[in-house]
Parts: C-alpha cells; structure tokens; sequence
C-alpha cells in the first residue's frame, strides 16, 4: 500500500514496449504503480523487444479493457498521475485507431477528470503535425486536443521512432537486403524505451504541454541500413525505391487492409521526413541491435 505522501502513478499501456519502461522508471524513483491490462500474464515476461518482465515493479494490477468502459470503474481512483502509451501498434484486435487511440484513452481521461487526477502524460509523435492525415496519428491528437481542453495539467511527449521499430531496418538486413524509402538521407535519432521513459517520469510536476524527444545519435536512414549490416557481420546490400514508386504503392494496400495501409503509409511518410528531435539519453542503436540481434537471427518477428 502506498505510505504517507507517496504519489501513485497510473500505467495504461504497461504490457508495452515503452509502458513497461515507464513502470520500471517509475518504481526506481519511489513511486506506488498501478498497472492497467487486459493480459496481466505479459507482465511476467520479457518483451519481444527485451523490454522488462515487470510484475514485481507493480504495486496494484488493474484488470480492465480500454475499449470497455464498464471495465474501468474505479481505475483513476486515489491516483496522483496518469501515463498512458495504449495504441495500437502490431496488434490485431479487429477494433481501429479512433476506437483504440483514441476513445480509448479518452476513457481514461474522462476518469482522470472525476477522480482528480493531478496530472495525464501521454505519449504521441513527433512532427505530428506533418503526419496528421494518417489514422494512427490523427487518432492520438484528438485525444491531445481533448487533453488542451479538459482544465487538467497534461504533458504530451513527442518521441522519433523506438529502438524497438528499428528492428525493421535488422529484419530486413538479415533477410540480405534493406529497402529505403528515397535516397536514404532522412535523419532520424531513435530512442531507447529507457531513455524515453526517464523523459516521461522527469515530466511530473512540469508545466510543460509539448516535449519533443529522441535519442542521443542521429543517423541517416542509410547509416541505419549499414549499422544493422555491420552488427550482423554483412556485406550491406540496399536499394533506394524512389518516391514516385512507394507513394502510389502504400496506396493500393488500402482497398485490401486498412491497418496495414496505415501502417505502411505511417513509416513511408516518416521516412520521407527528418526525424531529428532534441538529443536525450544514454543507449545507442548499435548496443540494442547487438543485443537483439541474436535472437532475431534465430526467429525473426
Ligand atoms: N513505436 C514508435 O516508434 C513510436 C513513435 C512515436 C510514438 N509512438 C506511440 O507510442 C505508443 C506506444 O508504443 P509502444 O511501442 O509501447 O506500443 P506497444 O508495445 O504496442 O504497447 C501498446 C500498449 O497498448 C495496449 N493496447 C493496444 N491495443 C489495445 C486494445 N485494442 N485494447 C487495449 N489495449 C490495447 C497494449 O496492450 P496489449 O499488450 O494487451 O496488446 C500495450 O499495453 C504507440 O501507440 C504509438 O502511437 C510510437
């Protein structure tokens, strides 16, 4: 049970890549968590992307389904602070973005606000402006919109991509060649779950609405593409695909599915953007593709 002053953090997301960061970043700095999942049996294993088994950080599991309000009585009751990253990513629940990024977390907050939560910290994209026109992310800023609106003190982080979506660039190198979208010059600094998850914790109490992050290296697309070929101990083989060529591509998967079209559209279109955003951190992409790699070489995600 939490004793005297202590502040207790909700985690809605915590079975994630990055929630189960967060839950670990918040336990280590004295924190009372409470876990909000639907498959509780996750927490007791280490993630697919090495992220912590995190079962013993958790002071209180929270049974429930985001997109089953009746399921969430009581789950911002007695809490200090909200962290929520719930949002489809690889799953495949037949349920959509608005459903799941957004109402789903809109659940949350409308139980935030009841329960007089001090504080929401929610997690969407950066440059979210220049890809508002994809599902995913249109999703999540109505929910940002409606966390602007609501009178409650909200933090919104902005990461680049996650070490753990880099693995896309390792898949491919393993499978003997990556494929770039245009010339492969786009910048991106990716992110530990980690080090992320130090930024979302040190936003407690802060007044600030907007924080941009990424990692502590910045690359180009094509220095991912020869890391990845260099850890696995390749010769690298890539091909730039042209714009004219992806763009008009990503849209005939539409008509056939529609999470796999946003899916694909989401990283074409970043990686026609740089995604350089303020450095923080200490993990580089090379010690997580060194790290993972072994086991992807085995059985590939
Ligand atoms: N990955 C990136 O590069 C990146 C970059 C910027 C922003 N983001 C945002 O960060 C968020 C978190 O990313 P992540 O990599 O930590 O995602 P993740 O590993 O897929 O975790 C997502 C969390 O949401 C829950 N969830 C998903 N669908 C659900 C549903 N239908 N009902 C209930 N819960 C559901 C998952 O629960 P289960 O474990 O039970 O499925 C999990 O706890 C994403 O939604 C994304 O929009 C990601």
């Amino acid at each position: 049970m939490a004793k005297g002053n202590m502040q207790k953090v909700l985690v809605a997301g915590s079975t994630g890549y990055l929630g189960r960061f967060v839950t670990e970043e918040f336990k280590r700095q004295g924190y009372w968590v409470r876990a909000l999942a639907r498959n509780p049996k996750k927490l007791e294993k280490v993630g697919p992307f090495l992220e912590p088994t995190v079962k013993d950080q958790i002071d209180e599991i929270f049974l429930g389904e985001v997109t089953k309000p009746e399921t969430l009585r009581g789950l911002c009751d007695g809490i200090d602070i909200v962290f929520s990253s719930i949002g489809i990513t690889r799953q495949r629940d037949k349920v959509g973005f608005m459903e799941v990024d957004y109402q789903g977390n809109k659940n949350i907050l409308d139980l935030a606000l009841r329960a007089s939560v001090k504080q929401f910290i929610f997690v969407s994209a950066f440059q979210a402006d220049l890809l508002k026109h994809i599902a995913m992310v249109k999703a999540r800023e109505k929910l940002v919109e409606g966390l602007s609106r609501s009178g409650l003190n909200y933090t919104v982080i902005r990461p680049t991509g996650y070490f753990s979506d880099m693995t896309e660039f390792l898949k491919m190198a393993i499978s003997g060649r990556v494929y770039l979208v245009g010339d492969g010059e786009k910048k991106i600094n990716p992110i530990h779950g980690a080090d992320l998850a130090k930024v979302c914790v040190t936003a407690v109490a802060k007044q600030q609405h907007q924080i941009p992050t990424g990692g502590p290296v910045t690359y180009t697309h094509a220095e991912v593409a020869e890391l990845a070929f260099s850890v696995l101990g390749k010769t690298p083989k890539i091909t730039r695909l042209p714009t004219w060529l992806v763009n008009p591509a990503v849209e005939m998967i539409r008509p056939f599915s529609k999470h796999y079209y946003t899916l694909a559209k989401f990283f074409t279109v970043a990686m026609q953007l740089n995604f350089d955003a303020p450095k923080t951190g200490t993990h580089t992409l090379k010690e997580f593709y060194e790290e993972i790699a072994p086991q992807f070489v085995k059985k590939p995600h």
